[in-house]
Order: structure tokens, then C-alpha cells, then sequence
């Protein structure tokens, strides 16, 4: 949450860029935005407000300048008010920071630093930072670098920050928790929670892990641990994400060119070496005990899995939702494995089930989208899914990416990896079939019958309730629309009291075992005055509205939920919302 980007070197139009690039990051929030410029003339420009960084004009900030720190926020202490929004500074004016994550004991900070003489000027816990910085850098001696170092030492809680000092052409930064990824140019460094900030500038990276932090100054780029100060040498990664990978392409919206990824991602997906997989297959096979966790959409399809694993390759593993995680530690061994799945790579709750993971000397295999990300190198193995960069808040390619490698495995651990993988490129090819501007429309005229409503319910049985919860994520965080998924047998234990005549209920289905028990639900919502809009491989009289899915066997629920994300997406539009950048919510969850 909040996106934040810093920008040193040699170029004269540092302004500009750190809001262009921040535009890149709105995925992270967007409630308000603030940048501040150390201008060549040796001044300070600040600038900031409520509302969304995408309607700013980055030419407004042309100033000539080659330092510049910028900010999108999605907050969490104090409201959303143009004094709450970063950079934060001190009383001098000399120090400017911005923010991402939540220092805990701030309260403690801002009554001593208030004893001290020093005034506030927002309700946030980011301010006490240029306030500390400035009141250390009164020691003699002190430089900017270590003011910063012996500032976050006082620090509890999850940080990402930059700092710029007006009188140096040097940009300092530092991590506990939250990213931070330093994007290495020619006499140029670009510092920003997420690459997608200065892909335009620069595809090589310097990861910064958690517990230290970076000085930028003279050209030199010195990375320190910051409990000890010792230096740390780090590695020149180059990333093969591109500037096009990160646009939208033809679309209106990321949602929507996100969804149409999908005729290539679960191509990508399957796209892992046998090796790699046949190992986490074994581990699988003779841990004690194997764990999938995961947040929200992430969360549902491990969900998905826990069926996978079941129906395909017989095999017992749980899931527990991340931030319920820590409760089940008793159970865990050094011989338990634990499944993390996430897109961003940064989910602060995964985060910290990862690290009661490690407590107890459990293997960790994460199965993510963000290559370098903090999930990505904390964990003992990884998997990508190569699904390209998903900018939308809700996720749709990462989800159906991340379930087709869940499938892989537990093809893998039945014996079948090469049964899987033809099994996905054949649905992979389905999907592509699907995805046509008639099939859209269908669902677009559906969407018109139902877009007025206030709530709707979606059912599913086996593999199809985990995707029945997912809908209702789907449909919820975009359109706004009330709607809850259920498992279709459990209507008649107490939902099916909401259902009224015309009420819009979906009905997830594959052509597999589970079908008759469904349709007997359906006829219980029918009888009801449900009206009934089914996702099925083939067509029932119960239906009233019928959206044709391919059968695709143990790869349905992936093949299911893309129509409904398509439903979300046209719900969002013809009910005047954003789809990208839905209220209240960000796309990287980075606080508990
Ligand atoms: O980056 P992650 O996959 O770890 O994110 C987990 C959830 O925050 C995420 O799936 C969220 O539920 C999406 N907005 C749903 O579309």
C-alpha cells in the first residue's frame, strides 16, 4: 500500500519523472499524492493533495531538478486530507520523507520529539520521521546517512522510506517489511516500491532486503545493514518485465486487458522446468503435513487446490487464511511444508505467516508473480507463474496463473505431470477460443439484466465453491454490487432465506460428478423466484441465462471464473465505477 518513488542523477527533469513513474504505481493507492523537488538552484519545491496521481500533469513539474521523491497514499493514519498526504518534513523544512507501511510506536516518538519543541503538522505516523532526522542531525558529526540509520533503529512496525535533504544532492533510503527496489541507470538511480515505476528508464535492479538500507550520493550507491552499519555488496539482477507488459494496451482498463491476457498466461504458467516440479511434487509427498496460505483471491485459490490435491492426486493438505495463520503454529514441524501464493509478492500478512513458518523450521515454497519480490526471496523455493505484471486491484490473469500451477503440482505428485501440462495447454487454448468479442457481448447483456440489482449470490460445489467465494470477490470489489458466494449445498441451511423474485443468483458448474446435486439446488433458488445464470459446459432447462464455458475437467474452476471476472469488469463500467482503482482498496497489501 502507497506507492513511493525517488529519483537521483544526472537528468534535469527529476519532477517529471518521479510523477510519471508514480503514475505506475496508483495500483497502490490513491487517495492522495505529494512530491517534494530539491531544485538545481539549491530551494525545495513541494507539492501535494488529495485525489488520484493519474490527474496530475507531470509537466507541471518541469522545474529544472535531478533529486525528486514522490508519494501515493492509501492511508492509514489520519484521514485522507491534503496535511496528511507525504512528503512529511521537518520543522526546518530541510528534510522531506515519504512513507510506505505503519511505525507502531509513533505516538511514544511524536510526544518526545513534541518535548523537544517540535511541531506537527499532520495526524500521521510517517511525520515523526523528518522530526527524528532533524533533531539527530543536530549531533555533531552527524551525517544524513546515519541520522536516517539511527532513526530507523528507534523504529517498530513496517517501513519503507526516502529521505532527501535540501543543502545535499544525495537521496537515502531504508526498509523494515515494506518494499523498496533500487533500479540501477547510467550515472542515474531510480528507488520506488514496485519496478513498474522506472521500467521506462531501466530493467537492471539492485534488491534491497529487509533490514537495510541505501545511501545514493556522488554516483556511488553504498547499501549498509541498518542495526550494524556493516556494508553489504549486492547483486545487478535484470528483470525481462517491459514497458509494454506494463501498459494497457488497446483496453480501457487494465482490468479488462488483464482479463484478456488470459489466451496467453496459462500457457506461461505451465511453463516450468519438470525438474523444479517433480521436486516440490516429492516434497510434498514426504512432508509432514503440507499447508497452503494465502489473502483474499490468492486465498481462493488455494482453496481451489485443496480439491486439486484431493481429486487428482488423493493427497490431504489444508489451507489457512495468512492472517489466520500464526493461531495454527502448535501443528507446525521442521518436516511441515507451507504453500504461500501470492501475486505481489508483498502481502504483509503472508509475510508474517512465512516467518512463524520459519519459527518453527518448516520449508517455506512460495508460488508467486513478482520475481524478487520480498515472498520470493524469503521463501526455500520459489515458482513464478510468468504471468506478466497485473496492475488492476482485482487480480484475474494472476489467479487463474497461479491455479494452473497448483494443478501442474498436484498432476506431478499423482504421477502425471506430462497428463497436466498437456491437460492446461489445451485449456490454455480453450480459454483463447473463449475470449471473443461475441462471447463478451453475451455477458454484456447479462450484465445490463442484472446491474441494477443491489445483491446477488453465486453457488458452487466441489472445486466450483472455492471459485463461487471468488466471484463474490470479484463482483464486490469493483461493481460494489452485494454479493456472497456459498457452497451450493449450504443454501438451505440459512441463505436461501435472502433469495426474493428476481433476485440474480450464478451458478458455477462443470460436466463432472457434482452436477446433479447442483441443478437440484438450482431448482430449490427457482422455486424461490431465483433468476438463475449459469456458468456450465452444457445447458440445463433450469437455467434462465446461460453462459457457455468449455469442459475442461480438472482445469473447470479456471475456465469458470473468466466469465465471471468479465461479469465484475461490465458490472464496474455500467454502474460508473473504476474498475482499477476500486474505493478503499489497493492492489499490494502491504500493512496486517
Ligand atoms: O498480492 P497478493 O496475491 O498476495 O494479494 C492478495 C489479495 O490482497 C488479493 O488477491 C486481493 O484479494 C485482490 N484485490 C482480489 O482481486
Amino acid at each position: 500500500m502507497c506507492g513511493i518513488f525517488g529519483y537521483i542523477g544526472e537528468r534535469k527533469n527529476a519532477g517529471s519523472i518521479v510523477i510519471r513513474g508514480l503514475k505506475n504505481l496508483e495500483y497502490r493507492g490513491y487517495d492522495s499524492w505529494g512530491i517534494a523537488m530539491r531544485l538545481l538552484d539549491g530551494s525545495m519545491r513541494m507539492a501535494k493533495d488529495i485525489g488520484k496521481i493519474g490527474a496530475v500533469d507531470d509537466k507541471d513539474f518541469a522545474q529544472p531538478c535531478s533529486l525528486a521523491i514522490a508519494h501515493s497514499r492509501w492511508a492509514t493514519h489520519g484521514g485522507v486530507t491534503r496535511d496528511n498526504a507525504h512528503p512529511h518534513f521537518s520543522c526546518d523544512g530541510r528534510i522531506a520523507v515519504v512513507h510506505n507501511g505503519i511505525i507502531e510506536n509513533f505516538e511514544e516518538l511524536r510526544s518526545e520529539l513534541e518535548s523537544k519543541g517540535h511541531t506537527f503538522a499532520s495526524q500521521t505516523d510517517t511525520e515523526i520521521i523528518p522530526h527524528l532526522v532533524e533533531e539527530l542531525l543536530k549531533q555533531k558529526g552527524m551525517t544524513l546517512a546515519e541520522a536516517v540509520r539511527s532513526a530507523c533503529k528507534r523504529f517498530m512496525g513496517r517501513f519503507a522510506i526516502l529521505v532527501l535533504d535540501r543543502q545535499l544532492m544525495s537521496l537515502v533510503a531504508a526498509r523494515t517489511g515494506s518494499p523498496l527496489i533500487v533500479g540501477v541507470g547510467d550515472g542515474e538511480c531510480f528507488i520506488a516500491s514496485d519496478i513498474p515505476a522506472f521500467l521506462e528508464y531501466t530493467r537492471t535492479v539492485e534488491y534491497l532486503d529487509d533490514g537495510e538500507m541505501v545511501t545514493v550520493e556522488g554516483g556511488k550507491i553504498r547499501f549498509q545493514n541498518i542495526q550494524t552499519g556493516e556494508e553489504r555488496e549486492k547483486r545487478l539482477v535484470t528483470i525481462d518485465w517491459t514497458v509494454a507488459d506494463t501498459g494497457k494496451g488497446e483496453y480501457e482498463h487494465y482490468m479488462l486487458k488483464e482479463i484478456m491476457d488470459q489466451k496467453e498466461t496459462i500457457q506461461r504458467a505451465v511453463h516450468q522446468d519438470d525438474e523444479h516440479i517433480l521436486q516440490v511434487a516429492k516434497s510434498i509427498e514426504t512432508c509432514l503435513g503440507c499447508i497452503l496460505s494465502a489473502c483474499g483471491t490468492a486465498g481462493k485459490v488455494c482453496m481451489a487446490a485443496d480439491y486439486f490435491f484431493s481429486v487428482v492426486a488423493k493427497r490431504h493438505v489444508n489451507f489457512v487464511t495468512a492472517s489466520e495463520f500464526p493461531i495454527y503454529h502448535h501443528f507446525l514441524k521442521p518436516e511441515s511444508l507451507i504453500i504461500v501464493v501470492s501475486q505481489s509478492g508483498e502481502t504483509a500478512d503472508v509475510l508474517e505467516a512465512m516467518k512463524v513458518a520459519k519459527q518453527s523450521g518448516s520449508k517455506v515454497l512460495a508460488i508467486v508473480n513478482t520475481e524478487g519480490s520480498s515472498i520470493a526471496r524469503a521463501a526455500d523455493y520459489t515458482l513464478l507463474i510468468n504471468a506478466g505484471p497485473e496492475r488492476a486491484v482485482a487480480s484475474t490473469k494472476a489467479a487463474t496463473g497461479q491455479m494452473a500451477v497448483l494443478l501442474l503440482i498436484a498432476h506431478a505428485v499423482a504421477g502425471k505431470l506430462n497428463a497436466g501440462r498437456t491437460l492446461l495447454l489445451e485449456t490454455g487454448g480453450l480459454i483463447n477460443d473463449m475470449l471473443n468479442p461475441r462471447y463478451i457481448e453475451h455477458i454484456e447483456g447479462i450484465a445490463k439484466k442484472i446491474c441494477k440489482h443491489d445483491n446477488m449470490y453465486i453457488i458452487g460445489k466441489g472445486w466450483n465453491y472455492p471459485m463461487a467465494l471468488e466471484s463474490a470477490i470479484k463482483i464486490q470489489e469493483v461493481s460494489y454490487i452485494h454479493a456472497e458466494g456459498f457452497a451450493a449445498g449450504e443454501l438451505k441451511h440459512g441463505p436461501i432465506a435472502l433469495i426474493e423474485e428476481g433476485t440474480p443468483c450464478v451458478a458455477l458448474l462443470g460436466n463432472d460428478e457434482f452436477t446433479s446435486d447442483i441443478l437440484s439446488n438450482i431448482m430449490e433458488l427457482k422455486a424461490r423466484g431465483a433468476l438463475i445464470i449459469a456458468v456450465s459446459p452444457v445447458r440445463h432447462t433450469a437455467f434462465d441465462l446461460w453462459i457457455k464455458v468449455p469442459d475442461a475437467a480438472s482445469a473447470q474452476p479456471i475456465v469458470n471464473i473468466i466469465p465471471i471476472q468479465i461479469l465484475a469488469y461490465l458490472l464496474a463500467v455500467l454502474r460508473g465505477k473504476d474498475p482499477d482503482m476500486p474505493r478503499n482498496l489497493a492492489k499490494s497489501v502491504t500493512v496486517k
